[in-house]
């Protein structure tokens, strides 16, 4: 895909991948709409990159997952790609999932997504087509005791995700998923955890191969917004 004058949204832009994405893509010329909530992070970001403008929004309250989409369209006039990558880990139990923060992972995890989609559809269909990816796990594949509540919520956007590539394909609205593995970045700070649980994935594993960079990620979205495939792992041996 030509990312030169390319309008992207890209949510979670303020740090870890997302913020990877909004510099490779301001690199290469996109006209960039970066969502988040810390104000001071996306504002001072996009006055480093050319074409890009700041949007403060919570992605888990369905009027401001709404309104960023909104405010995007106002702005550029069209969206061409739609990147749903704000998100939040929780470890717990499930003997101890906390249905208060389950409930809010939930609107974040799945619900932001999905309204920021219902959004963009009727004006991507308007224009003809566009690219949304959607920002999975490789844990929604997989049963981590202690990472239920957050694997669960990865594999209902999963399912939505793949669900609206194929009701969307006849409006040449490509969908896809990426399954980021372990990535260094905040992730692991910000994630909600409770007694039992890991905070974000099985970190004691001493067989596990290192954390992927979030540059390293970022580069693999730009592959899938380019092949349109329904779903990328971040390594090939992901998802077997
Ligand atoms: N790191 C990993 O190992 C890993 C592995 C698999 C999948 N993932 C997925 O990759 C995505 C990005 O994670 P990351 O590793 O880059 O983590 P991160 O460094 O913690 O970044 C998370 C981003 O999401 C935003 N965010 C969190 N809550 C939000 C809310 N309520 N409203 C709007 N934005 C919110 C944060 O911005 P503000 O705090 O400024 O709002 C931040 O920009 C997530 O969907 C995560 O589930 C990560």
């Amino acid at each position: 895909m030509e990312i030169k004058d390319k309008v992207i949204v890209v949510t979670g832009a303020s740090s870890g991948i997302g913020e990877a994405v909004v510099k490779l893509l301001a690199g290469k010329g996109a006209k960039l709409a970066l969502v988040a909530r810390s104000s001071e992070k996306i504002e001072k970001l996009a006055e480093e990159s050319a074409g890009a403008f700041a949007i403060k929004a919570d992605m888990s309250k369905i009027d401001e997952a709404r309104e960023m989409i909104r405010k995007t369209h106002d702005r550029f006039g069209r969206i061409d790609v739609l990147i749903n990558n704000a998100g939040q880990g929780y470890g717990a139990l499930v003997e101890k999932i906390d249905i208060g923060k389950y409930r809010y992972l939930f609107d974040l995890n799945v619900l932001g997504p999905l309204v920021a989609m219902q959004t963009v559809i009727p004006i991507m269909r308007r224009q003809g087509g566009g690219t949304i990816i959607n920002i999975s796990s490789g844990t929604s594949q997989m049963y981590i005791p202690g990472l239920a509540a957050y694997s669960s919520t990865k594999r209902a956007l999963n399912g939505l995700t793949l669900t609206a590539r194929a009701e969307l394909k006849k409006n040449n609205i490509v969908v896809s998923l990426m399954h980021p593995y372990i990535t260094a970045s905040d992730f692991y700070k910000n994630a909600l955890r409770d007694r039992g649980g890991e905070g974000g994935h099985a970190r004691d594993d001493a067989d596990l191969p290192p954390p992927d960079s979030s540059e390293y990620v970022a580069g693999k979205i730009l592959e899938l917004m380019d092949s349109g495939e329904p779903e990328s792992f971040a390594h090939d041996w992901m998802g077997k």
